[in-house]
């Protein structure tokens, strides 16, 4: 079964990312013949700076390296060694309808806050279905507001068969050139919250980062917004920030020692900022000094995302050739 997704590089994960996805990706390179990459053609619609672009891209490598992602076992690789994207997203865009890129949630929202929009922005949904479609994907595990992207390289799919494949069925989806993809969508449920209590996000300010120096994290974990409360006073872990990210590392056990403590006068808040940092450091100091040793290497970082295209270009070219056989542009 291949896996596949795209990782946007648009800056520092922090524990939202984590546990809402990279820990999902990290832990399905097990189930499949994983192929993940860094979208750095779709992250060109915000990002405009070169030094940037290159630092994002190779820092998303980075991060997954460190948190366990295993380049003899899953491909990573970067979208734009793969030249062959960009000529798939053309030929696909040939057969796209308007009006399923004028529905589509990204555009629409752009416009609809008065954005200025792009034809990138507009074609999003035809270079993720190119993506997802280049490498014969099976399944495509991402969050809910992906959802739509990837009904639309289903429906790029079966179109593409429909028009140019005699055989293919799309009852059993057999016989096309394009693989028909499933989606696997995460359970959005758990949101992580951030220092102030919203969703934690790069947006708010309000996150902790997962590679920040030890320092900055103890500082924003003790920023972190509760109530007056005072250590003489029963406290509510179930409306309490820390608690809300205390939790994801805990075992159930765990939980219910804690959350009891929480309910019995006689501890502070401080001491349970104190138990987050000492679960934050448990969990992420093995990942924490990778990352350190890797951004000493970028080379080899670099290399691993070559070595990465290569396979993955061996995909690529065969399902090109494919396609553009089928559709009369080569022969
Ligand atoms: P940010 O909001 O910080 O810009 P992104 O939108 O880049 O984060 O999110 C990248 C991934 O991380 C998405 O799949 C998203 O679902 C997940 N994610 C981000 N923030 C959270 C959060 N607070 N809780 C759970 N998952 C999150
Ligand atoms: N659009 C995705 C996001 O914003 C990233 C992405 C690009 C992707 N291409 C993909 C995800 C292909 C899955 C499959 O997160």
């Amino acid at each position: 079964m291949r896996i596949l997704s795209g990782l946007k590089p648009t800056g520092r994960p922090h524990l939202g990312n984590y546990f809402g996805a990279m820990r999902q990706f990290v832990d399905l390179q097990s189930k499949g013949d994983g192929y993940y990459f860094i979208a750095n053609l779709h992250a060109l619609d915000g990002v405009r700076n070169r030094k940037e672009m290159q630092e994002f891209s190779l820092g998303v490598a980075l991060d997954y390296l460190a948190l366990g992602l295993d380049p003899s076992r899953a491909t990573l690789f970067l979208q734009s060694d793969i030249p062959e994207v960009s000529e798939l997203m053309w030929i696909l865009g040939s057969v796209t309808p308007m009006g399923l890129l004028l529905r589509g949630h990204a555009y629409k929202d752009a416009v609809d806050e008065g954005r200025a929009v792009d034809f990138g922005l507009f074609a999003y949904p035809v270079l993720m279905a190119a993506d997802i479609l280049l490498y014969r994907s099976d399944v495509v595990p991402v969050g809910q507001d992906q959802k739509q992207h990837i009904e639309v390289a289903r429906d790029l799919a079966v179109k593409f068969n429909q028009t140019y494949c005699p055989g293919f069925d799309p009852q059993t989806g057999e016989g096309g050139a394009l693989k028909i993809p499933h989606a696997m969508i995460r359970d959005d449920a758990g949101v992580v919250p951030g220092t102030d209590g919203k969703k934690m996000s790069k947006s708010y300010g309000n996150t902790i980062q997962l590679f920040a120096p030890d320092k900055e994290i103890e500082k924003s974990i003790k920023r972190t917004v509760t109530d007056s409360k005072g250590v003489d006073e029963a406290k509510d872990p179930s409306a309490c920030n820390v608690y809300g990210m205390l939790k994801l590392f805990l075992t159930a056990e765990e939980r219910v020692a804690v959350e009891d403590r929480y309910r019995t006068p006689g501890t502070g808040y401080g001491h349970f900022k104190q138990l987050l940092i000492d679960k934050f450091h448990e969990a992420f100091d093995g990942a924490r000094a990778r990352h350190r040793e890797l951004a000493n290497d970028p080379a080899s970082v670099r290399e691993v995302l070559r070595n990465g295209a290569e396979r993955a270009r061996v995909e690529a070219s065969k399902t090109l050739r494919d396609v553009q056989e089928a559709c009369g542009v080569r022969w």
